[in-house]
């Protein structure tokens, strides 16, 4: 059985809960999956292939899941991999990919890794899991309000990266 890493970047939760649904749907299709964050995730040695993503806080992923793909970066090129960014622009306007893909990139590039793919995912601006300055940085963007996680998406997403993993 292959068996995969799922390894999320996350401040909110929000992004833990997107690693954790394209985990379920690699594990309804017969694979074994570990999903974990950046700052848990250990050797990827047991891995046959890893799916790494963060959450974006002003343009760019957090320093965990960016130290991770760096700190992996040789393992990394030997096993597929595949991206996934979660953010709100993605809600808000997602005529505006190119830019958020352009936040991914760099993060790639430096890994030398040629993915598989590049998932671009809504996130949510929920004032409850944020704190009071996160909370004015959003109202000053003017950023929807909601959980604007696409699940059938995020679904779908998954289920093309696992046929490209050969799950
Ligand atoms: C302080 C702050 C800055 C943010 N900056 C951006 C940004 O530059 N672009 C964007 O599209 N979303 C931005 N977001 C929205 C988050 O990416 C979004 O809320 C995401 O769902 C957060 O998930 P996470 O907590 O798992 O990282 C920002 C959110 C906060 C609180």
């Amino acid at each position: 059985m292959s068996k995969f890493m799922v390894v999320y970047g996350t401040k909110s939760g929000c992004t833990r809960g997107v690693a954790q649904r394209i985990g379920e749907c690699l594990a309804r299709k017969g694979a074994d999956v570990d999903v974990v964050s950046a700052q848990e995730a250990d050797g990827l040695a047991a891995y046959d292939a890893v799916i790494v993503g963060s959450g974006i806080r002003m343009s760019q992923w957090h320093e965990p899941a960016r130290a991770w793909v760096a700190q992996n970066a040789e393992q990394l090129q030997q096993i597929p991999v595949a991206f996934y960014t979660v953010n709100l622009t993605m809600a808000k306007e997602p005529e505006r990919a190119p830019e958020v893909r352009a936040w991914t990139d760099p993060v790639i590039e430096s890994s030398g890794v040629s993915p598989l793919d590049i998932g671009l995912f809504a996130g949510w601006n929920e004032p409850k899991e944020f704190s009071f300055i996160e909370r004015t940085v959003l109202k000053a963007l003017k950023a929807p309000q909601g959980d604007f996680r696409d699940w059938d998406a995020i679904d779908a997403w998954a289920e093309t990266v696992s046929e490209k993993m050969g799950v």
